[in-house]
């Protein structure tokens, strides 16, 4: 089997909008996408968060998600969450702006948490359903690597929702 040649690279917290600019994928979340995600209705029009997604390299996916700082009433920005098609694909994060925290849940229900600086970087076993939230006030920068073959279930966490929600008390970012 021939394998395409690739040039080797790297990304930076200083040179990630270089690697934007080679992904095939761009999506954009607004709120009107987020709608039955947070307790209150965001404004249809915000822009939550962006992901650029390159075919990667090799057998893995490449995704740098921008998650917007802001609250919708008191519930920070958030990414819609998913599960992996493919239940042995796990993900690594690697944080390299901001403040953010992955909220996790497995298929019984149990959930845990981790907070996310810049350099943070998060080994998300596979079976957990995964959600990002920018708990800072500037943009929430990460890379996401995974197997190409992991696919993505939003229905599946979609129904039951996430039972940790990260929420301003105080003027803080509290995991509820
Ligand atoms: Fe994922």
């Amino acid at each position: 089997m021939s394998v395409k040649k690739e040039w080797p690279f790297g990304i930076t917290p200083e040179n990630y909008p270089e690697f934007m600019g080679k992904c095939s994928e761009h999506t954009t979340r607004k709120g009107k996408d987020l709608e039955g995600y947070f307790l209150e209705k965001p404004d249809p029009d915000r822009v939550i968060y962006e992901v650029y997604e390159a075919q990667g390299t090799g057998r893995m996916r490449l995704a740098l998600t921008i998650l917007k700082p802001g609250k919708v009433g008191t519930e920070y920005h958030m990414t819609k969450g998913h599960f992996h098609e493919d239940p042995e694909a796990g993900e690594i994060y690697f944080a390299l702006k901001g403040q953010g925290i992955i909220i996790m849940q497995d298929r019984e229900g149990q959930a845990c948490d981790l907070s996310l600086r810049p350099g943070t970087v998060a080994c998300i076993p596979p079976g957990w359903a995964h959600r990002t939230v920018n708990a800072g006030k500037e943009d929430f920068v990460m890379l996401a690597i995974y197997p190409d073959t992991a696919g993505h279930d939003y229905a599946a966490i979609e129904k039951k929702g996430f039972i940790r929600r990260v929420m301003e008390k105080d003027g803080k970012p509290q995991i509820m």
